[in-house]
């Protein structure tokens, strides 16, 4: 097993009706707060009434209209918001997209620059302002980890700013507020946890028994509950464990002991960075065919043991076991809803090998990944997914 620090500050308020502590909780940070969201989906549900009810005596600003896979431009907005209104505390109401934006907003709004050059260089990041959050989508596990991933309208670069300035000071998370989120979303969160377990759990160091069965304990729960969550949207026992999976999914706990770069999000990133695609919608594409691709003596060991853990396959040869567990996960991503090929998205190949040379440029894939991938490799994965 590896040797690790782990240090998480984020203050954690789970369960029906804690936004109650708010208030008091925000008040540590000072008066004058950034109100940070997205397309106006808290409008409609009556989280934006339930947040501005306990900020009566904040001075609140606004920046809504953050979209999914949120861009440069929204942060820039959002850093001159900040410095010209002398904010205290950014309170992001929302998903990865909205909380994403608000961490990047938090560390430009302390920075004399151009914000991007924080993505570029994130030892620039010296300081940033208190992030509070209140959840309404489980899927990123930002809520309780430093990192956030911003695209850059103009290039299309999809990167992650990962510092430990970044990390929320409290979380709301009321499995309530999941209650009306669409079909599609779920769907697309339960896939992101899956394969933020899945890139932490298929590494080279398995000598970490511990991380590895909560790995399995969280990807058991998504499993058991994606579905339920689909098909009884208001079943707040499959919204709390969910909820809970996607943050115990990416805030590090998983990885202690572990370590290596991941495989499928760079590819992922360049997806949604090019096409502006739902982040689970091209993971649930990709993962299936990365693990067909990387198949081999080496990775069938962990593939097997996965397929017998997680969906019960019993063949003793793991060649065998590794492939149908790999089908098993096709079915599952099926059974939420989930696209299989690219060409379902709408995308075809005439820009994969741009694509695939973004990846390989944008992160650590061809140098300690699980299986190195370089150029040709991630085009013939691209190829795999049709
Ligand atoms: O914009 P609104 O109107 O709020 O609607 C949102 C959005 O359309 C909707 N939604 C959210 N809560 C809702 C709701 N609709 C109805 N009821 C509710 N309660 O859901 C849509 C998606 O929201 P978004 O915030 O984009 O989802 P998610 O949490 O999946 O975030 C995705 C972004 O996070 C990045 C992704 O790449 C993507 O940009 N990631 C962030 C990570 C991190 N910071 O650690 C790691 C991840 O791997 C990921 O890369
Ligand atoms: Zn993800």
């Amino acid at each position: 097993m590896n040797s690790f620090d782990f240090k998480i500050p984020t203050d954690i308020r789970f369960g029906k009706g804690k936004i109650a502590c708010l208030a008091a909780e925000l008040s540590k940070y000072g008066k004058r707060v950034l109100l940070t969201y997205g397309g106006g989906s808290i409008k409609k549900n009556g989280i934006y009434a339930e947040v501005l009810n306990q900020l009566t005596d904040f001075q609140v600003f606004e920046l809504g209209g953050i979209t999914p896979n949120p861009k440069l431009s929204i942060v820039e907005k959002g850093t001159d918001i900040c410095k010209k209104n002398n904010i205290d505390v950014i309170l992001a109401v929302g998903g990865g997209s909205t909380i994403d934006a608000s961490k990047h907003i938090a560390a430009a709004a302390c920075y004399d620059g151009n914000p991007w050059d924080l993505v570029l260089d994130r030892s620039l990041v010296k300081s940033a302002l208190p992030i509070a959050v209140v959840l309404t989508i489980c899927a990123t596990g930002s809520e309780m980890n430093c990192g956030a991933v911003i695209t850059n309208d103009a290039t299309c670069e999809k990167l992650e700013i990962n510092t430990p300035f970044l990390y929320p000071r409290l979380s709301i998370c009321d499995p309530t507020y999941l209650f009306t989120l669409p079909n599609k979303q779920t769907a697309a969160g339960a896939v992101d946890i899956m394969s933020h377990v899945l890139e932490q759990y298929f590494q080279p160091n398995d000598e970490a028994y511990i991380t590895d069965v909560l790995s399995e304990a969280v990807m058991k729960t998504v499993i058991r509950y994606g579905k339920k969550a689909i098909d009884e949207p208001e079943n707040y026992e499959a919204r709390s464990n969910l909820m809970w999976a996607s943050t115990i999914g990416l805030n590090h706990l998983l990885t202690v002991g572990k370590g290596g770069a991941w495989s499928v999000h760079p590819i992922e990133h360049v997806i949604s960075g090019f096409y502006d695609v739902t982040h689970g919608v091209g993971l649930a594409i990709l993962t299936p065919a990365w693990m067909e691709y990387v198949l081999n003596d080496f990775t069938k060991h962990q593939f097997a043991r996965f397929a017998r853990v997680i969906f019960n396959v019993n063949k003793l040869d793991d060649m065998i076991a590794a492939k149908e567990g790999i089908e098993c996960l096709k079915e599952y991503f099926k059974s939420i809803g989930m696209p299989s090929t690219l060409s379902e998205i709408g995308i075809d190949s005439s820009k994969f090998q741009a694509m695939a040379s973004e990846a390989v440029r944008t992160s650590n894939i061809s140098k300690n990944a699980y299986v190195k991938l370089v150029e040709e490799d991630v085009i013939a994965i691209l190829n795999k997914c049709g």
